[in-house]
């Protein structure tokens, strides 16, 4: 892309980190008011945001974080665990998909995965609740981000799969990394969906913003960390201001971390896949590039680590 007027300003600048010898990524820090994604900085703060692929948000007040909390630091402990031990024998079989439910990963890390579809009917009430407030964040977010890209609001259902307008494909994931290696917790990845809301309280997430340089990622406790995925990136790339799909991983581990994500994808049930697009602005086309599935089993989001956060 050539520089013009409308291009965002670059990348924001980078502090020295003492704890890891990495640098610290500084990142845009927005907020949703009155439904509407705004930053103190004013809406060029989202073109940088997108550039970067990654950004804070604060934390509305219909999430109740303290309950994700909770369950991320007991879900993998077991039925003698309550309240949320038991879901560790809750495992793929229960669903007909591989990817969702109880998973170890190589003694790295332990994961539970849920599918919107499935938390009514698995979750505790305040989990499905806390599901549905992430679901509407993250739509709050993509309205800003489309708006801002110049998408016209009649596009955006087919733009998204109707991700947009709560009628995508959601998981909630809970992760625990375990210190029993120094190796990387989670491989570098880019996640395949639109984007990643997540919650961490402890330190390793790290990001490669395209400058071969791995840059720490510490949220305020008060925000969630937002990243852009591949369909955002694949939907946005023809625009003036296209997304990053931001490349990430977990550091090692010397204590248990633990933390919780959000997905917004486009819609991918069994048999229903609505496919990635591609908005052309010169002619206002969505241009139809590949299903989500590819997607999730590309070379940059393989299935075994674009869950993970
Ligand atoms: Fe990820």
């Amino acid at each position: 892309m050539s520089p013009t007027s409308a291009d965002p300003p670059a990348a924001a600048t980078v502090t020295p980190s003492d704890s890891t010898g990495l640098c610290e990524a500084a990142l845009e820090h927005g907020r949703i008011d009155g439904g509407y994604l705004v930053f103190d900085d004013g809406p060029p703060a989202l073109g940088r945001a997108l550039q970067d692929g990654m950004f804070l948000v604060d934390i509305p007040a219909d999430v109740a974080v303290a309950t994700g909390d909770a369950f991320a630091e007991h879900f993998f402990r077991g039925p003698t665990s309550p309240p949320y031990g038991e879901f560790r024998d809750i495992t793929s079989d229960s669903f007909g998909d591989p990817l969702l439910g109880f998973h170890q990963r190589a003694n790295k890390s332990e994961q539970f995965l849920l599918e919107r579809r499935f938390w009514d009917t698995r979750f505790p009430d305040e989990m499905t609740a806390l599901g549905e407030a992430m679901t509407r964040l993250s739509s709050h977010i993509m309205a800003g981000v489309l708006a801002y890209s110049g998408i016209p609001y009649d596009r955006w259902g087919r733009a998204t799969g109707d991700c947009v307008l709560l009628g995508g494909t959601y998981h909630l994931t809970f992760n625990h990394y375990l210190p029993t290696h120094l190796d990387l917790g989670l491989n570098p990845h880019q996640d395949d969906g639109f984007l990643t809301i997540l919650r961490a309280t402890t330190p390793g997430l790290e990001i490669d913003r395209g400058e071969g340089t791995w840059q720490t990622v510490t949220p305020p406790p008060g925000c969630f960390v937002v990243n852009f995925g591949l369909a955002m990136e694949i939907l946005t790339s023809a625009t003036r201001t296209p997304a990053t799909a931001v490349l990430h991983r977990v550091s090692g581990q010397r204590g248990d971390r633990f933390s919780f994500a959000h997905f917004a994808s486009v819609t991918q049930t069994p048999g229903a896949d609505s496919g990635v697009h591609r908005y052309l602005p010169a002619t206002g086309a969505l241009e139809r590039v590949c299903t989500a599935q590819d997607l999730l089993h590309s070379d940059y989001a393989a299935s075994d680590v674009a869950t993970g956060t």
